[in-house]
């Protein structure tokens, strides 16, 4: 884990974009980024307004309920957004890519793979059938231009290995001969073959029983050390990047509210929903009998509140400016009293939340 004091010793210090530690080399920069599914009502944003760095050898996890937008946003990064969706503003840097979103045609299918590697929600599923696995692998290696099959496949063998899968075994199978939790591993396989500096994963463990998350975590942990990779975990389960990720960033209804240091955001939730997400989780939360359920429900693309605070219509501390002004992301700051009288504030290493209330921007006079 790591922290940043230098870097947010006042206010000004930061963008609010940020709250990555000086001298990290970035992997990813996402900057701005809007993406918006045509709706019998219009264009609708999934994702909106969102700027993210994914610093090289660290973890991000990407925390938030269904529908939140992790799943576009990813799918963004690899400038691969389903229609009726587009990319409707932003960009996205990689190592190797200026900005992924203005690829097209076969720049854009040699830098997917090559640049990032993803591997999908359900991704146990995505497969072909009726092809043995290393028959895909080297297909997928002949599409990006490797025309040496022997080093293909001597490194899939050794990547197949580095999952715990027995290569000769696991290269000659169907997926259907696979374990789910198999098949999650051969997922990540197919996502490094090509030797990404970025890897993404959505929803890698959602389906797999508790040993196989177990050891699908561990494997990802394993990976990123030794590649040196900026990996980014989906999940709509907290619980699940708290031990993992060295950055979590929460989304919901398309926007980034909070982000930080996993220990500064777990151990001081600003945002609201942050700390709904937190309490629902005993194994969090620290107390089996006071884990709550968030109540109430995440917006839709019809429901996302156009104008204000997209978390209002569940917020518990809402005040009038609420429904007005969208929150910018603010660093976050820490009271300190000292005696009756005397009280000083520091800011949290590197967190940052988009909250009239806890996170006000330095001008604001919030009234309650
Ligand atoms: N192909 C699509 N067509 C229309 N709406 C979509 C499509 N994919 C996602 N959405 C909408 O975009 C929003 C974000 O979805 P998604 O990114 O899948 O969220 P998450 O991964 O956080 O569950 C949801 O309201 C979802 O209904
Ligand atoms: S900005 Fe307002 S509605 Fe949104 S989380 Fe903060 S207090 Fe709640
Ligand atoms: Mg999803």
């Amino acid at each position: 884990m790591r922290t940043n004091s230098a870097s947010l010793s006042s206010p000004t210090a930061t963008t609010a974009q940020s709250v990555t530690v000086p001298g990290e080399v970035p992997g990813a920069e996402i900057r701005g980024l809007k993406v918006v599914f045509q709706t019998p009502a219009g264009p609708m944003p999934a994702v909106n307004d969102v700027d993210l760095d994914l610093p090289l050898g660290t973890i991000t996890g990407l925390v938030g309920e269904s529908g939140s937008g992790k799943s576009t946003l990813a799918l963004a990064m690899m400038n691969a957004v389903p229609k009726p969706g587009h990319i409707a503003a932003g960009s996205i840097r990689l190592p190797s890519v200026t900005d992924m979103t203005r690829l097209q045609g076969k720049a854009l299918r040699l830098a997917r793979g090559t640049a990032l590697g993803y591997v999908f929600q359900a991704s146990q599923n995505s497969l072909n059938p009726l092809k043995r696995i290393g028959a895909q692998l080297l297909d997928l290696g002949r599409a990006h231009g490797m025309e040496d099959k022997g080093a293909l496949l001597r490194h899939a063998r050794e990547l197949c290995e580095r999952m715990g899968l027995d290569p000769v075994r696991t290269l000659s199978a169907y997926q259907h001969e696979l374990s789910g939790g198999m098949r999650q591993r051969v997922g990540i396989v197919f996502a490094l073959i090509l030797n990404p500096s970025v890897l993404v994963l959505d929803e890698p463990t959602t389906a797999l029983d508790m040993i196989s998350q177990r050891t699908v975590l561990d494997i990802i942990r394993y990976v990123q050390r030794e590649r040196h990779l900026a990996t980014l975990i989906i999940t709509h389960d907290i619980a699940i990047v708290a031990d993992l990720a060295d950055y979590l960033v929460v989304m919901y209804g398309g926007r980034v509210v909070e982000k930080g240091p996993t220990r500064h955001v777990l151990q001081r939730a600003a945002h609201p929903y942050t700390e709904g997400l937190i309490a629902a989780i005993p194994r969090i939360s620290g107390d089996i009998d006071r884990a709550q359920p968030l109540p109430g429900r995440p917006p839709d693309l019809l429901s996302i509140p156009r104008q204000g605070c997209v978390f209002r219509e569940r917020c518990a501390f809402a005040i009038d400016q609420c429904s007005v002004q969208t929150p910018g992301l603010m660093p976050v700051r820490v009271t300190r009293r000292h005696d009756a009288l005397e009280e000083d504030s520091a800011l949290l290493d590197g967190q940052v939340a988009a909250c009239h209330v806890r996170a006000p921007a330095p001008s604001a006079k919030v009234s309650t």
